[in-house]
């Protein structure tokens, strides 16, 4: 049965590339999308790629995920520090979601230490750039066959 994926990334992600690229890496979201396909492209399963600046666009896309994935992986980029609303999000709809992070948030600045989404979350993947997507999802696929 395909295992179906949406890999959701948060506010500024899409200026990935270009964005501090010394704490990113020089990869846009696109490149690490392609790169992510290309990787699960022999296994049965599907990613789904949003991207989205606002908050509410972001909790929509978590509903509905209800409707036809099987899990999340999020990156939700700043919210990640404060956005109570999506970790809501998160506790009303019944998906395992694991969090991603590029940069090592906990060896950053202390307001990123702080992490509201985190505790409803199955696990996290932080600080290994693009590959904390390719992991986060391993770990995603790893849980749902537990
Ligand atoms: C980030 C870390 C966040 O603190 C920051 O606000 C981002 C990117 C990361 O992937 O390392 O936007 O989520």
């Amino acid at each position: 049965m395909t295992v179906r994926i949406l890999v959701l990334n948060g506010p500024n992600l899409n200026l990935l590339g270009t964005r501090q690229p010394e704490i990113y890496g020089a990869d846009t979201l696109e490149e690490i999308q392609r790169r992510l396909e290309q990787h699960f492209a022999g296994r049965d399963v599907e990613l789904r790629f949003h991207q989205s600046n606002h908050e509410g666009e972001i909790i929509e896309q978590i509903h509905q995920a209800r409707t036809w994935a099987n899990g999340i992986v999020l990156n939700p980029g700043a919210y990640s520090h404060y956005s109570v609303a999506i970790r809501d999000a998160i506790s009303s709809v019944n998906l395992p979601v694991v969090e991603v992070h590029l940069s090592n948030i906990h060896a950053r600045e202390a307001f990123r230490h702080n992490l509201v989404i985190t505790p409803v979350c199955v696990g996290s993947v932080v600080g290994f750039g693009w590959r904390s997507y390719l992991w986060g999802i391993e770990a995603l696929l790893a849980h749902l066959s537990r």
